[in-house]
C-alpha cells in the first residue's frame, strides 16, 4: 500500500494512486493523485520551473521558484502565495516560516486521534506514512499522517502540530489537508441549503482565484455540508473523474480550492481558520481533524460508494455491522408540544400491531416545557404532564412490543430554567453583550467541563432510570456571542474548537455507560449531518422537511457523500406540515423506504387502508434492511435536472436489487422512457417482479427498463431484481 522508492511516497489504493516527492531541498512535493498508476520512476512529471516575480529555490542543483513546488504542508512568507497549511506565531511574532523534511514512518493499522472522532485505528487492510516536518526556527514540527484504506480507495489525512521550543507559540491556522493540481478543468460539486432545505446539490466551473465554503455559526450546519468534489468537466454519475473531500468534524470548517496565476489548483480543507486559534505552549501538541481525500474513475457513483464503504467499515458505530437501525414512530409532528401520559398512551396503542420497533417522545417531556420558550436544561420529567413518570409509558411500548426512546437537546439552556436560576453564567456570552437568544434559547459554553458534567448527570439520571433504548439528540439553534468565562483573554480563539471537543466528550461519556441507546443525531433536522457525529450516531434526521417530493433533493444531495443508512426519513401525515403539499401514502413510504425508516404522524388518525399501507411498508423494509445497510447506492436520475429522480440500491454478490422511480409533477400525453439499471452482473439472469419478465443483467443495464409515467401527481414506482 506505502512504498518509498527514489525518494517519492506511493500510496496506493486498490484503484488509486497518491504520490509525493521528496526534493533534494526539503520539501514534501506533491506528484500526482488520481486513477491507479505502478510505482516506477515518475521523476520526469514535474511542473518545476520559473514563475515571475517570485523567489527562487535550488533543487537537484537546478533553480525554480519556490511557487512551483506544490508543497503538501505548506507555511506562510517564504514565497509561496497561496493559503498556508499551517500558520504558527513564533517567539519572533512573525507569520513567516519554512518546513523541511525531518523523518518519517510506515506503519500497519493507523495511530488513534483522541478527543475527536476519525476513521478506525485497529483495522486490517490499512497503512499509515507518517512524515515528520520542522520548521526553519526549530520551534515546532508538523507530523502529516497518511491512512491509505485500500479497498476502500480513500486515503485520510491530518496533522498534529508540537511545540518543540522552549517558549509558547500561537497557532492560527491548521488544515487538516492540502492538495494540489496541477490545472483547473474541473467543476465544482457543494451541497449548498438551508433549514428544510438541505444540501441542494451544486455545479459549476471552477474560477480563477479563491472559492471558499464553510461554517462559522458553531456547527457544520445546513448551509454548506464539509463536502466538495472536483470532476472533470464530462464526469456524470456514471463515468469520469470524481474526488470527494470531506471532514470527519462538526464544528466550524473551511474548504477552499484556489487556483493561481499558473492554474495550479489548491484544495485545503479543515477548521476554519477565520474562528480559531490555539495557543500551544512548550512540549503540547494540537491534533486536527482527520480528512478523507477519495478517487473514482466511475463517475459520482464511484466516489459516493467509497464515501459511504469506508463510513460503513470503519467509522466508528457506523462501522459495527450487528447494529440494526430500529423502525421509530416518532411524536413530533403527531403532538408537537401538546403531549401528555394519556395522549401518549393512547399514542402507542394506536401504533400496536403496525410493526414498529420503537416509540419516540420528543420535546416536551421536561421542566415546564408547554412550548418552546422555557425549560431547555431542565432533563427531569415533567410530573404535570407525566405524573407516573415514564413508568405506564414504557410498560405500554413493552405491553405492545415496542421500546421506548426519548429525545433530548442537551447543548441548550432557556433562561426560564432552574438550570439558568442556578448558573446564569453557564450560557455562551460575552461580557460586553446580551447574549442574542435564536428559538427562545441560549447555548451552554461546553467548552467548560463543569457544565458538561452537570448534563452528563441530569442524562444519565433519566437513562439510568428508565428502560430507554434510543435517543434523539437535537441542536436547534447555532452560537453567537462565542467566547467563554473559563478561557483567559489570549484563549478565546480556542472556544469553537473547545465548544465541539466538549460535544463530543459528552456524547463519548453517554455512548460508553450506554452501550446498548441507540443514538440519532439531530439538529433542526439535517443542520449537523456529518461524518463527525456518525462516529458515534450512525443515523440523522435528514431535515425537518418531511415532504416527500421535497425530500427527492434532499436525500440525493445527501448521499453523495452520506449512506443511506446513516439518513432517516419518516412518512409523515398530508398536508404536509412543512409544504401543505399532499402526496399519496405510497410515495411517502417509496422515497423514505431505502434509508433508516420510520413515521413521524398519528396512526390513530389513518384510514384502515392506510394502517394496511403500514404494515406492508414495514414488512418490505424488513426485507430491504440488509440491502440498505450494505449494498452499494446509485443514483440514476437526478431530480435537480428534470421532473423525475431514481435511484437504485444492488447487494455486493449482484444477486438482489432495488429500484425506485419517482415523479414530480404529472404532463399531458407523457413520453415513456428506458431506465437504464446500474451494478448487475451482465450475464446473470434476473426476474423483475412488477414487469414480469425474465432478462439479463446485461439487458437491464443497457436497454433498461420501460417507465411510463402515470397521470397522477407524486406517483413512484418501485421494483425489486432478483437473480434468478
Ligand atoms: C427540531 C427537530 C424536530 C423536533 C423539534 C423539537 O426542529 O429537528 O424533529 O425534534 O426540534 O423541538
Amino acid at each position: 500500500m506505502i512504498y518509498f522508492e527514489n525518494n517519492t511516497f506511493y500510496l496506493q489504493t486498490e484503484k488509486t494512486s497518491y504520490i509525493m516527492k521528496l526534493l533534494s531541498n526539503g520539501v514534501l512535493s506533491h506528484c500526482y493523485y488520481g486513477k491507479k498508476i505502478p510505482v516506477e520512476d515518475i521523476s520526469f512529471y514535474n511542473f518545476l520551473g520559473f514563475r515571475s516575480f517570485g523567489p527562487k529555490t535550488v533543487i537537484d542543483g537546478k533553480e525554480a521558484s519556490v511557487e512551483s513546488l506544490l508543497h503538501e504542508c505548506s507555511t506562510f512568507g517564504r514565497g509561496v502565495y497561496r493559503t498556508p497549511t499551517v500558520e504558527v506565531i513564533g517567539k519572533e511574532g512573525t507569520q513567516v516560516n519554512d518546513l523541511f523534511y525531518s523523518s518519517h514512518r510506515i506503519i500497519s493499522g493507523k495511530p488513534k486521534l483522541t478527543d475527536m472522532p476519525s476513521l478506525d485505528a485497529e483495522v486490517d487492510g490499512v497503512q499509515t506514512l507518517e512524515v515528520v516536518l520542522r520548521d526553519i526556527r526549530n520551534e515546532y514540527e508538523v507530523t502529516v499522517f497518511y491512512s491509505v484504506f485500500e479497498q476502500e480507495n480513500i486515503i485520510s489525512r491530518r496533522h498534529t502540530v508540537k511545540n518543540i521550543s522552549e517558549y509558547d507559540l500561537r497557532i492560527e491556522k491548521a488544515f487538516s489537508a492540502t492538495l494540489h493540481f496541477e490545472h483547473r478543468d474541473f467543476d465544482v460539486i457543494t451541497l449548498p441549503g438551508s433549514w428544510a432545505r438541505e444540501r441542494q446539490l451544486e455545479r459549476f466551473a471552477l474560477p480563477h482565484g479563491k472559492f471558499v465554503i464553510d461554517s462559522c455559526r458553531g456547527a457544520s450546519s445546513h448551509q454548506y455540508n464539509p463536502f466538495v468534489a472536483l470532476t472533470s468537466k464530462n464526469t456524470d454519475e456514471h463515468n469520469g473523474d470524481a474526488y470527494g473531500f470531506s471532514l470527519i468534524y462538526s464544528g466550524n470548517f473551511q474548504i477552499s480550492a484556489e487556483a493561481d496565476h499558473f492554474d495550479v489548483l489548491q484544495l485545503q480543507i479543515g477548521i476554519n481558520p477565520d474562528t480559531f486559534s490555539w495557543n500551544l505552549k512548550s512540549g503540547e501538541s494540537f491534533d486536527t481533524p482527520e480528512a478523507i481525500m477519495t478517487y473514482s474513475a466511475d463517475g459520482l457513483n464511484g466516489m459516493s460508494q467509497n464515501l459511504h464503504n469506508v463510513c460503513r467499515n470503519h467509522l466508528g458505530k457506523c462501522a459495527n455491522k450487528q447494529l440494526k437501525h430500529p423502525i421509530v414512530i416518532n411524536c413530533w409532528e403527531a403532538m408537537y408540544f401538546s403531549l401528555d401520559e394519556e395522549k401518549f398512551l393512547d399514542f402507542i396503542e394506536s401504533c400496536s400491531g403496525m410493526g414498529i420497533d420503537t416509540v419516540v417522545m420528543d420535546d416536551g417531556w421536561f421542566g415546564q416545557r408547554y412550548e418552546d420558550n422555557s425549560s431547555l436544561g431542565d432533563w427531569f420529567i415533567n410530573r404535570e404532564k407525566f405524573p407516573n413518570g415514564f413508568d405506564r409509558i414504557i410498560e405500554a411500548c413493552h405491553k405492545n412490543g415496542m421500546k421506548f426512546g426519548l429525545w433530548f437537546e442537551p447543548e441548550m439552556i432557556c433562561r426560564k430554567s432552574r438550570l439558568y436560576e442556578m448558573h446564569p453564567d453557564w450560557c455562551i456570552h460575552n461580557s460586553s453583550f446580551e447574549p442574542l437568544e435564536s428559538r427562545n434559547q441560549l447555548t451552554l459554553d461546553f467548552s467548560r467541563r463543569e457544565v458538561i458534567d452537570n448534563i452528563y448527570e441530569q442524562m444519565h439520571k433519566i437513562l439510568e432510570s428508565n428502560d430507554i433504548s434510543y435517543i434523539k439528540w437535537d441542536m436547534n439553534r447555532h452560537i453567537a456571542d462565542a467566547g467563554s468565562l473559563s478561557l483567559d483573554k489570549a484563549s478565546q480563539g480556542e472556544f469553537y474548537h473547545r465548544y465541539i471537543l466538549g460535544v463530543y466528550q459528552l456524547i463519548s461519556r453517554l455512548t460508553q455507560s450506554h452501550p446498548d441507546i441507540f443514538f440519532e443525531g439531530c439538529s433542526g433536522g439535517g443542520g449537523r449531518f456529518d461524518f463527525g457525529i456518525l462516529y458515534y450516531m450512525p443515523q440523522i434526521w435528514t431535515s425537518d422537511n418531511s415532504d416527500a417530493i421535497d425530500r427527492l433533493k434532499i436525500q440525493y444531495g445527501t448521499s453523495l457523500v452520506y449512506p443511506c443508512s446513516s439518513m432517516t426519513a419518516h412518512v409523515s401525515a398530508c398536508p404536509n406540515h412543512q409544504t401543505g403539499r399532499t402526496t399519496p401514502f405510497m410515495t411517502r413510504g417509496d422515497v423514505a423506504q431505502v434509508c433508516s425508516f420510520g413515521y413521524e404522524l398519528n396512526v390513530k388518525f389513518l384510514s384502515d387502508d392506510e394502517k394496511q399501507e403500514i404494515r406492508a411498508q414495514i414488512s418490505k423494509h424488513r426485507e430491504l434492511e440488509a440491502l440498505i445497510n450494505q449494498g452499494d447506492f446509485y443514483r440514476l436520475r437526478s431530480p435537480f435536472e428534470g421532473n423525475n429522480c431514481s435511484w437504485q440500491i444492488v447487494s455486493a454478490d449482484k444477486s438482489k436489487s432495488y429500484v425506485m422511480f419517482a415523479f414530480a409533477v404529472s404532463h399531458a400525453n407523457p413520453k415513456p422512457l428506458h431506465l437504464k439499471l446500474c451494478g448487475l452482473s451482465e450475464n446473470a439472469l434476473y426476474r423483475v417482479e412488477q414487469l414480469d419478465i425474465t432478462v439479463s443483467g446485461a439487458t437491464l443495464m443497457n436497454a433498461g427498463i420501460p417507465i411510463y409515467p402515470p397521470l397522477q401527481d407524486y406517483a413512484t414506482l418501485t421494483f425489486d431484481i432478483n437473480i434468478v
